[in-house]
Protein backbone atom coordinates (compact mmCIF):
# COMPACT_ATOMS: atom_id res chain seq x y z
CA UNK A 1 0.00 0.00 0.00
CA UNK A 2 1.30 3.34 -0.95
CA UNK A 3 1.44 6.21 1.07
CA UNK A 4 0.23 8.70 -1.59
CA UNK A 5 -2.92 7.03 -2.47
CA UNK A 6 -6.62 8.20 -1.45
CA UNK A 7 -7.49 6.42 2.07
CA UNK A 8 -10.13 4.72 0.15
CA UNK A 9 -7.81 2.82 -2.45
CA UNK A 10 -5.05 1.99 0.09
CA UNK A 11 -7.29 0.26 2.12
CA UNK A 12 -8.90 -2.08 -0.69
CA UNK A 13 -5.05 -2.67 -1.89
CA UNK A 14 -4.29 -3.85 1.93
CA UNK A 15 -7.19 -5.99 2.13
CA UNK A 16 -6.82 -7.33 -1.24
CA UNK A 17 -3.31 -8.07 -0.09
CA UNK A 18 -4.17 -9.19 2.93
CA UNK A 19 -6.52 -11.83 1.06
CA UNK A 20 -4.30 -13.12 -0.90
CA UNK A 21 -1.89 -13.44 1.54
CA UNK A 22 -4.66 -15.61 3.65
CA UNK A 23 -5.26 -17.39 0.40
CA UNK A 24 -1.17 -18.60 -0.04
CA UNK A 25 -1.08 -19.69 3.77
CA UNK A 26 -4.34 -22.04 3.38
CA UNK A 27 -2.47 -23.40 0.46
CA UNK A 28 0.88 -24.01 1.81
CA UNK A 29 -0.21 -25.10 5.32
CA UNK A 30 -2.23 -28.17 3.50
CA UNK A 31 -0.28 -29.38 1.28
CA UNK A 32 0.19 -32.38 2.80
CA UNK A 33 1.82 -35.48 0.99
CA UNK A 34 -0.79 -37.32 1.71
CA UNK A 35 -3.41 -36.88 -1.96
CA UNK A 36 -6.70 -37.84 -0.29
CA UNK A 37 -5.78 -34.31 2.47
CA UNK A 38 -4.76 -32.49 0.55
CA UNK A 39 -6.72 -33.00 -2.29
CA UNK A 40 -10.02 -32.62 -0.82
CA UNK A 41 -8.74 -29.53 1.31
CA UNK A 42 -7.58 -27.81 -2.27
CA UNK A 43 -11.39 -28.94 -3.27
CA UNK A 44 -13.27 -26.76 -0.15
CA UNK A 45 -10.76 -23.98 -0.02
CA UNK A 46 -10.87 -23.53 -3.81
CA UNK A 47 -15.12 -23.93 -4.16
CA UNK A 48 -15.20 -20.58 -3.29
CA UNK A 49 -16.78 -19.21 -0.03
CA UNK A 50 -17.42 -15.50 1.11
CA UNK A 51 -14.36 -15.36 3.43
CA UNK A 52 -16.80 -12.91 6.01
CA UNK A 53 -13.97 -14.20 8.71
CA UNK A 54 -10.73 -13.48 7.44
CA UNK A 55 -12.54 -10.39 5.89
CA UNK A 56 -13.46 -9.01 9.46
CA UNK A 57 -9.92 -9.85 11.13
CA UNK A 58 -8.50 -7.64 8.31
CA UNK A 59 -10.54 -5.01 8.48
CA UNK A 60 -10.84 -4.78 12.60
CA UNK A 61 -6.74 -4.61 12.50
CA UNK A 62 -7.11 -1.90 9.76
CA UNK A 63 -9.44 -0.46 11.55
CA UNK A 64 -7.46 0.04 15.06
CA UNK A 65 -4.43 1.33 12.93
CA UNK A 66 -3.05 -2.02 11.99
CA UNK A 67 -0.47 -1.43 8.73
CA UNK A 68 1.36 -5.01 8.73
CA UNK A 69 -1.09 -7.23 6.52
CA UNK A 70 1.09 -10.14 6.02
CA UNK A 71 1.42 -10.08 10.03
CA UNK A 72 -2.33 -10.27 10.69
CA UNK A 73 -2.64 -13.10 7.62
CA UNK A 74 -1.86 -15.87 9.01
CA UNK A 75 -4.36 -15.47 12.01
CA UNK A 76 -6.84 -14.81 9.56
CA UNK A 77 -6.13 -17.72 7.64
CA UNK A 78 -6.35 -19.94 10.59
CA UNK A 79 -9.92 -18.60 11.40
CA UNK A 80 -10.94 -19.59 8.15
CA UNK A 81 -9.37 -22.77 8.41
CA UNK A 82 -11.09 -23.37 10.75
CA UNK A 83 -14.55 -22.30 9.87
CA UNK A 84 -13.92 -24.28 6.66
CA UNK A 85 -13.08 -27.78 9.10
CA UNK A 86 -16.46 -27.03 10.79
CA UNK A 87 -18.44 -27.30 7.38
CA UNK A 88 -16.70 -29.96 6.12
CA UNK A 89 -17.42 -31.57 8.96
CA UNK A 90 -20.96 -30.41 9.18
CA UNK A 91 -21.79 -31.69 6.15
CA UNK A 92 -21.35 -35.18 6.94
CA UNK A 93 -23.83 -34.41 10.19
CA UNK A 94 -26.47 -32.96 7.98
CA UNK A 95 -26.12 -34.99 5.09
CA UNK A 96 -25.51 -32.07 2.91
CA UNK A 97 -24.22 -32.49 -0.50
CA UNK A 98 -23.42 -29.29 -2.02
CA UNK A 99 -21.36 -26.82 -0.10
CA UNK A 100 -19.81 -23.48 -1.98
CA UNK A 101 -21.87 -24.42 -4.93
CA UNK A 102 -19.68 -27.73 -6.06
CA UNK A 103 -20.21 -31.10 -4.15
CA UNK A 104 -19.50 -31.32 -0.83
CA UNK A 105 -16.44 -33.29 0.81
CA UNK A 106 -18.32 -36.41 1.73
CA UNK A 107 -20.47 -36.27 -1.63
CA UNK A 108 -16.92 -36.52 -3.08
CA UNK A 109 -14.96 -39.10 -0.94
CA UNK A 110 -17.38 -40.34 1.43
CA UNK A 111 -17.31 -39.64 5.09
CA UNK A 112 -14.54 -41.24 6.19
CA UNK A 113 -12.00 -39.26 4.25
CA UNK A 114 -14.48 -35.70 5.06
CA UNK A 115 -14.28 -36.24 8.61
CA UNK A 116 -9.98 -36.61 8.27
CA UNK A 117 -10.02 -33.64 6.34
CA UNK A 118 -12.02 -31.29 8.74
CA UNK A 119 -9.32 -32.45 11.74
CA UNK A 120 -6.81 -31.98 9.09
CA UNK A 121 -7.88 -28.60 8.30
CA UNK A 122 -8.38 -27.32 12.13
CA UNK A 123 -4.60 -29.07 13.03
CA UNK A 124 -3.34 -27.28 10.19
CA UNK A 125 -4.38 -23.85 12.53
CA UNK A 126 -1.89 -24.93 15.23
CA UNK A 127 0.63 -24.67 13.04
CA UNK A 128 -0.40 -21.26 11.56
CA UNK A 129 -0.89 -19.81 14.71
CA UNK A 130 1.90 -21.54 16.40
CA UNK A 131 4.16 -17.60 16.78
CA UNK A 132 1.24 -15.71 17.75
CA UNK A 133 1.44 -16.94 21.46
CA UNK A 134 -1.80 -15.94 24.27
CA UNK A 135 -3.64 -15.25 20.83
CA UNK A 136 -3.93 -19.34 20.81
CA UNK A 137 -6.20 -18.70 23.91
CA UNK A 138 -8.59 -16.64 21.94
CA UNK A 139 -9.20 -18.84 18.86
CA UNK A 140 -8.70 -22.11 20.91
CA UNK A 141 -11.70 -20.91 23.15
CA UNK A 142 -13.56 -20.44 19.90
CA UNK A 143 -12.75 -23.70 18.66
CA UNK A 144 -14.64 -25.35 21.98
CA UNK A 145 -17.27 -23.24 21.81
CA UNK A 146 -17.77 -24.05 18.00
CA UNK A 147 -17.88 -27.94 19.04
CA UNK A 148 -19.95 -26.89 22.41
CA UNK A 149 -22.50 -25.30 20.33
CA UNK A 150 -22.80 -28.04 17.43
CA UNK A 151 -22.98 -31.15 20.36
CA UNK A 152 -25.84 -28.46 22.04
CA UNK A 153 -27.79 -28.56 19.11
CA UNK A 154 -28.07 -32.37 18.14
CA UNK A 155 -28.55 -33.15 21.26
CA UNK A 156 -31.64 -30.85 21.67
CA UNK A 157 -32.69 -32.17 18.53
CA UNK A 158 -32.26 -35.58 19.63
CA UNK A 159 -33.82 -35.08 22.61
CA UNK A 160 -36.41 -32.64 21.13
CA UNK A 161 -35.45 -29.55 23.66
CA UNK A 162 -35.08 -27.24 20.79
CA UNK A 163 -36.83 -23.61 22.21
CA UNK A 164 -35.61 -20.14 21.79
CA UNK A 165 -33.14 -19.44 24.45
CA UNK A 166 -31.63 -22.93 23.33
CA UNK A 167 -31.33 -21.49 20.07
CA UNK A 168 -29.93 -18.62 21.42
CA UNK A 169 -26.90 -20.46 23.32
CA UNK A 170 -26.54 -22.52 20.23
CA UNK A 171 -25.68 -19.77 17.93
CA UNK A 172 -23.59 -17.58 20.27
CA UNK A 173 -21.22 -21.12 20.47
CA UNK A 174 -21.10 -22.62 17.31
CA UNK A 175 -21.28 -19.61 15.23
CA UNK A 176 -20.85 -15.78 17.18
CA UNK A 177 -17.82 -17.39 19.22
CA UNK A 178 -15.80 -17.72 15.86
CA UNK A 179 -16.76 -14.45 14.56
CA UNK A 180 -16.05 -12.60 18.04
CA UNK A 181 -12.30 -14.14 17.90
CA UNK A 182 -11.89 -13.07 14.82
CA UNK A 183 -12.65 -9.46 15.14
CA UNK A 184 -11.00 -9.40 18.98
CA UNK A 185 -7.68 -11.24 17.36
CA UNK A 186 -7.91 -8.25 14.71
CA UNK A 187 -7.92 -5.61 17.10
CA UNK A 188 -5.05 -7.37 19.95
CA UNK A 189 -2.93 -7.79 16.66
CA UNK A 190 -2.76 -4.04 16.10
CA UNK A 191 -2.10 -3.11 19.80
CA UNK A 192 -5.56 -2.04 20.53
CA UNK A 193 -6.28 -0.58 24.38
CA UNK A 194 -8.52 -2.82 26.16
CA UNK A 195 -11.94 -0.82 25.12
CA UNK A 196 -11.47 -0.98 21.86
CA UNK A 197 -10.60 -4.70 22.03
CA UNK A 198 -13.87 -5.11 23.54
CA UNK A 199 -15.49 -3.15 21.40
CA UNK A 200 -14.15 -4.90 18.08
CA UNK A 201 -15.41 -8.46 19.87
CA UNK A 202 -18.51 -7.17 21.13
CA UNK A 203 -18.84 -6.07 17.42
CA UNK A 204 -18.07 -9.41 16.02
CA UNK A 205 -20.48 -11.19 18.40
CA UNK A 206 -23.44 -9.39 17.56
CA UNK A 207 -22.18 -9.53 13.78
CA UNK A 208 -22.06 -13.55 13.89
CA UNK A 209 -25.66 -13.97 16.16
CA UNK A 210 -27.12 -12.13 12.81
CA UNK A 211 -25.12 -14.05 10.58
CA UNK A 212 -26.42 -17.31 11.80
CA UNK A 213 -30.50 -16.07 11.99
CA UNK A 214 -29.87 -14.39 8.10
CA UNK A 215 -28.55 -18.40 6.94
CA UNK A 216 -31.41 -20.14 8.91
CA UNK A 217 -33.49 -17.58 7.06
CA UNK A 218 -32.06 -18.52 4.21
CA UNK A 219 -32.06 -22.12 4.39
CA UNK A 220 -36.09 -21.42 4.45
CA UNK A 221 -36.49 -19.06 1.68
CA UNK A 222 -33.20 -18.95 -0.67
CA UNK A 223 -33.27 -21.05 -3.61
CA UNK A 224 -30.63 -24.11 -3.50
CA UNK A 225 -28.63 -23.09 -6.54
CA UNK A 226 -28.14 -19.84 -5.54
CA UNK A 227 -27.29 -20.31 -1.57
CA UNK A 228 -24.53 -22.84 -3.36
CA UNK A 229 -25.45 -25.32 -0.46
CA UNK A 230 -27.85 -28.06 0.46
CA UNK A 231 -30.44 -26.40 2.07
CA UNK A 232 -33.90 -27.16 4.17
CA UNK A 233 -32.12 -29.01 6.38
CA UNK A 234 -32.18 -26.62 9.57
CA UNK A 235 -36.06 -27.04 9.31
CA UNK A 236 -36.12 -30.69 9.21
CA UNK A 237 -33.86 -30.80 12.24
CA UNK A 238 -36.46 -28.90 14.23
CA UNK A 239 -34.65 -26.02 14.25
CA UNK A 240 -34.30 -22.71 12.56
CA UNK A 241 -35.97 -19.35 12.55
CA UNK A 242 -39.67 -20.08 14.00
CA UNK A 243 -38.22 -21.93 16.92
CA UNK A 244 -35.63 -18.94 17.27
CA UNK A 245 -38.65 -16.87 17.96
CA UNK A 246 -40.02 -19.32 20.82
CA UNK A 247 -42.49 -20.75 18.81
CA UNK A 248 -41.39 -24.32 20.02
CA UNK A 249 -40.78 -26.87 18.38
CA UNK A 250 -41.09 -26.45 14.42
CA UNK A 251 -41.37 -29.76 13.42
CA UNK A 252 -44.12 -30.70 15.96
CA UNK A 253 -47.10 -31.39 13.87
CA UNK A 254 -45.24 -32.32 10.51
CA UNK A 255 -47.22 -35.62 8.68
CA UNK A 256 -44.40 -37.97 8.29
CA UNK A 257 -44.75 -38.38 4.65
CA UNK A 258 -43.48 -34.52 3.40
CA UNK A 259 -42.27 -33.01 6.36
CA UNK A 260 -40.27 -30.43 4.91
CA UNK A 261 -42.60 -28.98 2.30
CA UNK A 262 -45.22 -28.93 5.28
CA UNK A 263 -43.45 -27.18 7.72
CA UNK A 264 -41.83 -24.66 5.13
CA UNK A 265 -45.70 -23.73 4.50
CA UNK A 266 -46.69 -23.40 8.09
CA UNK A 267 -43.36 -21.02 8.36
CA UNK A 268 -43.94 -18.99 5.20
CA UNK A 269 -47.34 -18.31 5.94
CA UNK A 270 -46.86 -16.30 9.17
CA UNK A 271 -45.04 -13.45 10.12
CA UNK A 272 -42.12 -15.45 11.53
CA UNK A 273 -39.03 -14.82 8.54
CA UNK A 274 -39.97 -10.79 9.19
CA UNK A 275 -39.68 -11.44 12.48
CA UNK A 276 -36.40 -13.13 12.51
CA UNK A 277 -35.29 -10.66 10.04
CA UNK A 278 -36.47 -7.81 12.66
CA UNK A 279 -34.37 -9.45 15.09
CA UNK A 280 -31.05 -9.91 13.00
CA UNK A 281 -31.45 -6.55 12.15
CA UNK A 282 -31.42 -5.51 15.42
CA UNK A 283 -28.19 -7.24 16.37
CA UNK A 284 -26.26 -5.66 13.16
CA UNK A 285 -27.55 -1.92 14.77
CA UNK A 286 -25.75 -3.25 17.90
CA UNK A 287 -23.08 -4.70 16.20
CA UNK A 288 -22.66 -1.03 14.55
CA UNK A 289 -22.93 0.94 17.84
CA UNK A 290 -20.26 -0.66 19.61
CA UNK A 291 -17.87 0.77 16.86
CA UNK A 292 -18.76 4.42 18.20
CA UNK A 293 -15.43 4.45 20.48
CA UNK A 294 -13.36 4.14 17.53
CA UNK A 295 -12.50 7.05 15.50
CA UNK A 296 -13.48 7.64 12.02
CA UNK A 297 -11.53 5.80 9.15
CA UNK A 298 -12.07 3.85 5.83
CA UNK A 299 -11.46 0.70 7.64
CA UNK A 300 -14.11 2.06 10.01
CA UNK A 301 -16.77 2.40 7.36
CA UNK A 302 -15.52 -0.99 6.17
CA UNK A 303 -16.61 -2.90 8.96
CA UNK A 304 -20.63 -1.16 9.24
CA UNK A 305 -20.97 -1.81 5.38
CA UNK A 306 -19.63 -5.63 6.17
CA UNK A 307 -22.47 -5.61 8.96
CA UNK A 308 -25.26 -4.28 6.60
CA UNK A 309 -24.05 -7.00 4.17
CA UNK A 310 -24.98 -9.85 6.46
CA UNK A 311 -28.44 -8.31 6.38
CA UNK A 312 -28.88 -8.00 2.78
CA UNK A 313 -26.59 -11.18 1.64
CA UNK A 314 -28.77 -14.27 -0.61
CA UNK A 315 -26.09 -16.68 0.12
C1 LIG B 1 -21.67 -21.11 6.75
O1 LIG B 1 -20.81 -20.01 6.83
C2 LIG B 1 -21.83 -21.71 8.11
C3 LIG B 1 -22.46 -20.81 9.08
C4 LIG B 1 -21.90 -20.45 10.18
C5 LIG B 1 -23.79 -20.31 8.84
P1 LIG B 1 -20.51 -19.06 5.57
O2 LIG B 1 -21.80 -18.59 5.00
O3 LIG B 1 -19.55 -18.02 5.99
O4 LIG B 1 -19.84 -20.07 4.56
P2 LIG B 1 -18.84 -19.79 3.32
O5 LIG B 1 -17.47 -19.78 3.91
O6 LIG B 1 -19.20 -18.49 2.70
O7 LIG B 1 -19.03 -20.96 2.42
C1 LIG C 1 -23.50 -23.75 10.86
O1 LIG C 1 -24.56 -24.55 10.96
C2 LIG C 1 -22.25 -24.59 10.75
C3 LIG C 1 -21.31 -24.38 11.82
C4 LIG C 1 -21.19 -23.30 12.54
C5 LIG C 1 -20.40 -25.48 12.10
P1 LIG C 1 -25.50 -24.89 9.71
O2 LIG C 1 -25.66 -26.35 9.60
O3 LIG C 1 -26.73 -24.05 9.83
O4 LIG C 1 -24.66 -24.35 8.48
P2 LIG C 1 -24.95 -24.51 6.95
O5 LIG C 1 -26.28 -23.84 6.71
O6 LIG C 1 -24.95 -25.96 6.62
O7 LIG C 1 -23.83 -23.75 6.31
MG1 LIG D 1 -25.36 -27.94 10.94
MG1 LIG E 1 -25.53 -27.50 7.70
Amino acid sequence: MTSAAPPQLALSQAVDEGLTAVEAAMREVTASQVDVLRDASRHILSAGGKRIRPRLMLLSYLALGGTDMLHVAKPAAAVELMHTASVVHDDINDHGVLRRGKPAVNAIWGRTFALLTGDFLFTAVYELMAPYGDLNIDLAQAATALVEGETLQASAVKNNRFNREVYGRIIALKTAALFRAASGIGAKLAGAAQQEISALADFGFNLGLAFQIVDDILDLVADEAELGKTSGVDIVQGRGVAVALGEGNSNGNAPTNDPLDFIKRKMLEGDTIDKARARAELLVRSAIASLDVLPHSPAKDALVELAQQVISREN
